[in-house]
């Protein structure tokens, strides 16, 4: 409004630096005082009842200790008035000055106040030698704070901002003319059409805010990579940089042939109990698997052979059919071994196992059709368990198979101790374990940097000949595997102690746009 009525009375305003508040004695020089009148310019603009110039100056300000000289004087002054006159009474001590004065301004203003010539030496301490003085400092500080300068110059303003007591500011000034729909009399403009002005019509006599083109929009939030697919990805990285192949691992439902049988899991083992394991009811069982290989895995089963003894218990074909959640992605390991084995077989099979070539005609003359490979899967399994802070009822596994020729359970730990590495845990330790499938097994101890304790991290082992023999691997290939959860280390990584918060509906969404990349 003031802005407005200036202009009235004589347009244009040169500038706005000289606006005086009616009411207010210092004028709006100040540097506040210009931003406050900016955006009335710029609301006025939008209306097209101003138009405006902005010019650039640099003005000063006063620093914290500035101000404080506007309040009680420069340190010098203080050192003089702390001082006695000369002749009356003893010597200030510097001990004493001190006190009265503190550290920093008894150290400046003693220099300065001798330079002066105000106070000397008598003694050991300090005397007045003159009766007034002008404190110069805290007049042209309060010059500055009044009017962001100095009448005196740049020399006097130089030798303030070396002492720190002023910094200069860019500040900003306009020139304000009458713009095309200049008005003294500002109705708030209206934003929205309503129903309501266009019935009554009030809409052909309303001024509407201008739509501002330039305004930033709403910043967007995109999509984010939840914790664990970001440590998905990087041990997916660590496999591949080693050579490793990803197995397909699409089938979280599995028959308790793959996911049992053909890993030499005996079928009265009790993780195949219904507490442990979730079993379909619809369908409940599977196709049959492949029937040669079939009848060699029950046979080894029950009667052993390559030099077993098997387990000597009864055959279930029911046991074998039975269609279940994978409760490891050993299961997936297994399909893959037996497809690699196909061309030791003699066989061609295609993806999902089928025979279709015949004996005999994948492999030349003196080949037995073995080929090293290595391979790795991170997926979801699933097991019927009680559910606390760190255990739900599927979670993610990692593993990787490496099969080759004349394998040692030094030839695992090797290269578990690469692997893990890479995963920052250097230091490890491994312990005789039991697994149906594997032997020997290993636990896998790690001695955790964020943790600092050894934890349990993953569980390895030679795989069996009871297993091998009957895929037709020839004499000789070994395959050693090892696995680990994909949920610990995660929280761990992110320091999560409920598995709740990074699984399920309680899950942050704003802790997953928040999360880190991940870096072990
Ligand atoms: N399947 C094992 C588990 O669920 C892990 C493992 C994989 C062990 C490969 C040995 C070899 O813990």
């Amino acid at each position: 409004q003031l802005i407005l009525d200036t202009l009235e009375k004589s347009s244009p305003i040169h500038d706005t630096r000289t606006l005086t508040i009616p009411g207010q004695p210092s004028p709006a020089a100040s540097a506040d005082a210009q931003i406050t009148i900016l955006g009335a310019l710029n609301s006025l603009l939008s209306r097209e009842i101003i138009r405006y110039d902005t010019h650039e100056t640099i003005s000063h300000v006063l620093t914290p200790e500035g101000a404080q000289i506007v309040l009680e004087g420069s340190h010098e002054a203080r050192v003089w008035a702390a001082c006695p006159a000369k002749g009356e009474g003893a010597p200030i001590s510097p001990g004493e000055l001190k006190a009265r004065v503190g550290d920093e301004a008894a150290k400046v203003g003693q220099g300065r106040a001798f330079k002066s010539g105000w106070i000397a030496k008598e003694g050991a301490g300090l005397v007045k030698l003159v009766g007034s003085i002008v404190d110069t400092t805290q007049l042209q500080l309060r010059e500055v704070d009044s009017t962001g300068t100095l009448e005196g110059g740049e020399k006097l303003l130089a030798e303030l901002r070396k002492r720190k007591l002023i910094v200069q500011k860019k500040g900003q000034w306009f020139a304000v003319h009458k713009g095309s729909s200049f008005t003294t009399s500002i109705a708030k403009p209206e934003t929205d059409l309503t129903v309501d002005m266009l019935t009554s019509g009030a809409w052909k006599t309303s001024t509407f805010k201008k739509y501002n083109f330039e305004a930033d929009g709403i910043p967007t939030s995109g999509g984010a990579l939840h914790p664990l697919l970001k440590v998905r990805e990087e041990i997916r990285n660590i496999f591949l940089e080693m050579g490793f192949e990803e197995m397909p691992t699409n089938t979280f439902v599995e028959s308790g042939f793959w996911c049992f049988d053909a890993l030499f899991v005996p079928q009265q083992h009790p993780a195949r109990e219904l507490q442990d394991t979730f079993y379909l009811s619809d369908p409940s069982t599977s196709l049959p698997p492949p029937s040669d290989y079939y009848k060699r895995v029950s046979a080894v089963h029950v009667d052993g052979g390559y030099g077993s003894l098997g387990y000597r218990a009864p055959w279930s074909d029911d046991e074998s059919r039975k269609l279940l959640l994978r409760t490891h992605t050993t299961a997936s390991s297994a399909a893959m071994l037996y497809k690699l084995a196909a061309r030791c077989r003699g066989e061609d099979i295609d993806d999902e196992g089928r025979v279709i070539g015949g004996a005999g005609k994948a492999r030349e003359e003196g080949d037995d059709g073995f080929r090293p490979a290595k391979l790795f899967s991170i997926d979801r399994v699933f097991r019927n368990e009680t559910m606390d802070a760190t255990h739900l009822a599927e979670f993610h596994q990692v593993e990787g198979v490496v099969a080759d020729r004349g394998l040692t359970l030094a030839d695992l730990i090797g290269f578990m101790r690469v692997w893990f590495n890479k995963m920052g845990l250097t230091n490890l330790r491994f312990k005789p374990a039991y697994n149906p499938y594997t032997e020997p097994s290993l636990e896998i101890f790690a001695f955790h940097p964020m943790l600092r304790k050894w934890v349990e991290i993953g569980n390895s082992g030679m795989f069996r000949p009871e297993m091998l023999a009957p895929m037709g691997f020839p004499e000789g290939v070994r395959v050693h595997g090892w696995g680990i959860g994909l949920e610990r280390p995660t929280m761990i990584r992110y320091g999560i102690s409920n598995i709740r918060t990074l699984v399920g509906h309680k899950t942050s969404i704003e802790n997953v746009e928040n999360s880190p990349a991940v870096m072990f």
